[in-house]
Protein backbone atom coordinates (compact mmCIF):
# COMPACT_ATOMS: atom_id res chain seq x y z
CA UNK A 1 0.00 0.00 0.00
CA UNK A 2 0.70 3.66 -0.51
CA UNK A 3 2.45 5.58 2.10
CA UNK A 4 0.33 6.69 5.17
CA UNK A 5 -0.19 10.17 5.44
CA UNK A 6 -1.45 10.83 9.22
CA UNK A 7 -4.76 11.34 9.92
CA UNK A 8 -6.56 14.18 8.28
CA UNK A 9 -7.88 16.70 10.71
CA UNK A 10 -11.47 16.61 11.06
CA UNK A 11 -13.06 20.08 9.89
CA UNK A 12 -14.50 21.76 12.59
CA UNK A 13 -17.58 24.41 11.85
CA UNK A 14 -17.80 27.40 14.38
CA UNK A 15 -21.95 27.88 14.60
CA UNK A 16 -23.27 30.92 16.58
CA UNK A 17 -27.10 31.21 17.86
CA UNK A 18 -28.17 34.67 17.79
CA UNK A 19 -31.68 36.10 19.16
CA UNK A 20 -33.20 37.88 21.66
CA UNK A 21 -33.50 36.45 25.07
CA UNK A 22 -36.22 34.09 25.41
CA UNK A 23 -36.41 32.33 21.88
CA UNK A 24 -35.24 29.18 22.47
CA UNK A 25 -31.32 29.28 21.66
CA UNK A 26 -30.26 27.39 24.56
CA UNK A 27 -33.56 24.86 24.27
CA UNK A 28 -32.41 24.28 20.45
CA UNK A 29 -29.34 23.72 21.42
CA UNK A 30 -29.79 21.54 24.19
CA UNK A 31 -32.28 19.84 21.99
CA UNK A 32 -30.12 18.65 19.31
CA UNK A 33 -26.69 17.94 21.18
CA UNK A 34 -28.55 16.02 24.16
CA UNK A 35 -32.06 15.27 23.32
CA UNK A 36 -33.38 17.10 26.22
CA UNK A 37 -35.71 19.61 26.77
CA UNK A 38 -36.28 21.85 29.57
CA UNK A 39 -39.63 24.01 30.35
CA UNK A 40 -37.94 26.01 33.17
CA UNK A 41 -36.40 29.28 31.97
CA UNK A 42 -33.21 30.00 32.79
CA UNK A 43 -31.65 32.49 31.30
CA UNK A 44 -28.05 32.22 29.94
CA UNK A 45 -25.31 34.27 31.37
CA UNK A 46 -22.17 35.01 28.92
CA UNK A 47 -21.52 32.67 25.97
CA UNK A 48 -20.58 28.95 26.10
CA UNK A 49 -20.23 26.27 23.38
CA UNK A 50 -20.76 22.80 22.64
CA UNK A 51 -19.39 20.44 20.44
CA UNK A 52 -21.40 17.52 18.45
CA UNK A 53 -20.44 15.30 15.65
CA UNK A 54 -22.38 15.20 12.28
CA UNK A 55 -21.48 13.54 9.10
CA UNK A 56 -22.01 15.95 6.32
CA UNK A 57 -21.87 15.29 3.13
CA UNK A 58 -20.72 11.55 4.20
CA UNK A 59 -17.88 13.01 6.32
CA UNK A 60 -17.48 13.47 9.94
CA UNK A 61 -17.37 17.13 10.99
CA UNK A 62 -17.30 18.80 14.36
CA UNK A 63 -19.79 21.54 14.84
CA UNK A 64 -19.06 24.20 17.70
CA UNK A 65 -22.07 25.38 18.87
CA UNK A 66 -21.92 28.82 20.34
CA UNK A 67 -24.78 30.09 22.80
CA UNK A 68 -25.33 33.33 24.29
CA UNK A 69 -27.42 35.68 26.02
CA UNK A 70 -29.99 37.53 24.45
CA UNK A 71 -29.90 39.65 26.84
CA UNK A 72 -27.39 41.62 25.71
CA UNK A 73 -28.52 42.29 22.38
CA UNK A 74 -27.75 45.74 22.23
CA UNK A 75 -24.04 45.61 23.58
CA UNK A 76 -21.20 44.11 21.82
CA UNK A 77 -20.84 40.70 22.24
CA UNK A 78 -17.14 41.01 22.58
CA UNK A 79 -15.49 39.76 19.18
CA UNK A 80 -13.92 36.32 20.60
CA UNK A 81 -17.84 34.98 20.53
CA UNK A 82 -17.83 35.58 16.44
CA UNK A 83 -14.08 35.07 15.37
CA UNK A 84 -13.80 32.93 13.50
CA UNK A 85 -17.49 31.79 12.97
CA UNK A 86 -18.63 29.85 9.68
CA UNK A 87 -22.20 30.36 10.41
CA UNK A 88 -25.16 31.72 11.65
CA UNK A 89 -28.79 30.59 13.17
CA UNK A 90 -30.66 33.41 14.06
CA UNK A 91 -33.69 32.69 15.82
CA UNK A 92 -37.09 34.26 16.83
CA UNK A 93 -39.88 32.98 18.92
CA UNK A 94 -43.54 32.80 16.43
CA UNK A 95 -45.34 34.14 19.48
CA UNK A 96 -42.93 37.22 19.87
CA UNK A 97 -43.28 39.55 17.13
CA UNK A 98 -40.89 41.70 19.08
CA UNK A 99 -38.27 38.77 18.83
CA UNK A 100 -39.31 39.27 14.91
CA UNK A 101 -38.93 42.49 14.71
CA UNK A 102 -34.82 42.18 15.83
CA UNK A 103 -33.55 39.99 13.29
CA UNK A 104 -32.44 41.81 10.88
CA UNK A 105 -30.45 43.97 13.89
CA UNK A 106 -29.06 40.30 14.83
CA UNK A 107 -27.94 39.74 11.12
CA UNK A 108 -26.29 43.05 10.86
CA UNK A 109 -24.19 42.56 13.99
CA UNK A 110 -23.44 39.16 12.84
CA UNK A 111 -22.04 40.60 9.45
CA UNK A 112 -20.39 43.06 11.08
CA UNK A 113 -18.87 40.71 13.15
CA UNK A 114 -18.12 37.90 10.55
CA UNK A 115 -18.50 38.88 7.53
CA UNK A 116 -21.04 37.76 4.82
CA UNK A 117 -21.33 34.15 5.90
CA UNK A 118 -23.87 31.26 5.62
CA UNK A 119 -26.68 31.86 7.89
CA UNK A 120 -30.70 29.98 8.77
CA UNK A 121 -33.60 31.65 10.08
CA UNK A 122 -35.61 29.57 13.01
CA UNK A 123 -38.62 30.45 13.74
CA UNK A 124 -38.88 28.33 17.18
CA UNK A 125 -42.05 27.50 19.49
CA UNK A 126 -44.25 26.22 16.66
CA UNK A 127 -45.90 23.58 19.10
CA UNK A 128 -47.48 26.99 20.60
CA UNK A 129 -49.41 27.68 17.24
CA UNK A 130 -52.85 29.20 19.49
CA UNK A 131 -50.28 31.93 20.29
CA UNK A 132 -48.76 32.78 17.38
CA UNK A 133 -47.80 36.24 16.37
CA UNK A 134 -45.66 36.38 13.28
CA UNK A 135 -47.34 34.90 10.10
CA UNK A 136 -45.57 33.20 6.59
CA UNK A 137 -45.95 36.26 5.02
CA UNK A 138 -43.72 38.33 6.73
CA UNK A 139 -41.36 35.58 7.10
CA UNK A 140 -41.23 34.81 3.54
CA UNK A 141 -41.05 38.69 2.29
CA UNK A 142 -38.28 39.18 5.42
CA UNK A 143 -36.25 36.26 3.37
CA UNK A 144 -36.70 37.61 0.58
CA UNK A 145 -35.37 41.02 1.05
CA UNK A 146 -32.24 39.56 2.05
CA UNK A 147 -31.51 38.17 -1.64
CA UNK A 148 -29.53 34.71 -2.05
CA UNK A 149 -31.77 31.93 -0.70
CA UNK A 150 -31.96 32.29 2.93
CA UNK A 151 -33.40 29.13 4.57
CA UNK A 152 -36.46 29.24 7.16
CA UNK A 153 -37.09 26.48 9.73
CA UNK A 154 -39.90 26.22 11.84
CA UNK A 155 -38.85 24.41 14.95
CA UNK A 156 -40.30 23.34 17.98
CA UNK A 157 -37.14 22.32 20.82
CA UNK A 158 -39.79 21.49 22.44
CA UNK A 159 -41.39 18.73 20.87
CA UNK A 160 -37.96 18.10 18.70
CA UNK A 161 -39.63 19.43 15.45
CA UNK A 162 -37.12 19.95 12.40
CA UNK A 163 -34.49 21.02 14.94
CA UNK A 164 -31.76 18.46 13.61
CA UNK A 165 -32.68 19.79 9.93
CA UNK A 166 -32.29 22.77 10.84
CA UNK A 167 -28.61 22.11 12.80
CA UNK A 168 -27.75 20.09 9.33
CA UNK A 169 -28.48 22.55 7.08
CA UNK A 170 -26.68 25.58 8.02
CA UNK A 171 -23.38 23.00 8.78
CA UNK A 172 -23.80 21.48 5.59
CA UNK A 173 -23.74 25.01 4.14
CA UNK A 174 -20.88 26.35 5.84
CA UNK A 175 -19.07 23.14 5.29
CA UNK A 176 -19.72 23.38 1.32
CA UNK A 177 -18.55 27.56 1.62
CA UNK A 178 -15.27 26.51 3.60
P1 LIG B 1 -31.48 33.62 26.77
O1 LIG B 1 -30.49 32.65 27.31
O2 LIG B 1 -32.03 34.55 27.82
O3 LIG B 1 -30.95 34.41 25.59
O4 LIG B 1 -32.78 32.78 26.23
P2 LIG B 1 -32.78 31.57 25.18
O5 LIG B 1 -32.96 32.10 23.80
O6 LIG B 1 -31.61 30.68 25.40
O7 LIG B 1 -34.13 30.80 25.55
P3 LIG B 1 -34.29 29.40 26.32
O8 LIG B 1 -33.79 28.28 25.49
O9 LIG B 1 -33.74 29.54 27.68
O10 LIG B 1 -35.89 29.26 26.36
C1 LIG B 1 -36.70 30.25 26.97
C2 LIG B 1 -38.01 29.62 27.45
O11 LIG B 1 -38.75 29.16 26.32
C3 LIG B 1 -37.80 28.40 28.35
O12 LIG B 1 -38.80 28.41 29.34
C4 LIG B 1 -38.00 27.22 27.41
O13 LIG B 1 -38.50 26.09 28.06
C5 LIG B 1 -39.04 27.77 26.44
N1 LIG B 1 -38.93 27.17 25.09
C6 LIG B 1 -37.81 27.08 24.34
N2 LIG B 1 -38.08 26.47 23.17
C7 LIG B 1 -39.40 26.18 23.19
C8 LIG B 1 -40.28 25.55 22.26
O14 LIG B 1 -39.92 25.12 21.15
N3 LIG B 1 -41.60 25.44 22.64
C9 LIG B 1 -42.05 25.90 23.84
N4 LIG B 1 -43.35 25.74 24.11
N5 LIG B 1 -41.25 26.49 24.73
C10 LIG B 1 -39.94 26.64 24.41
MG1 LIG C 1 -30.00 30.84 26.60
Amino acid sequence: GGAQRGPERRPVLKIILLGDSGVGKTSLMRQFVSGKFESRYKATIGADFFTHEEIIDGRPVNLQIWDTAGQERFQSLGSAFYRGADACMIVFDITSNESFSHITTWLQEFTLQAGQKDMVLIGNKADVQERRQVYNRGIQQWCAEQGGDMQYFETSAKQNTHVGAAFRAVATAAYRAK
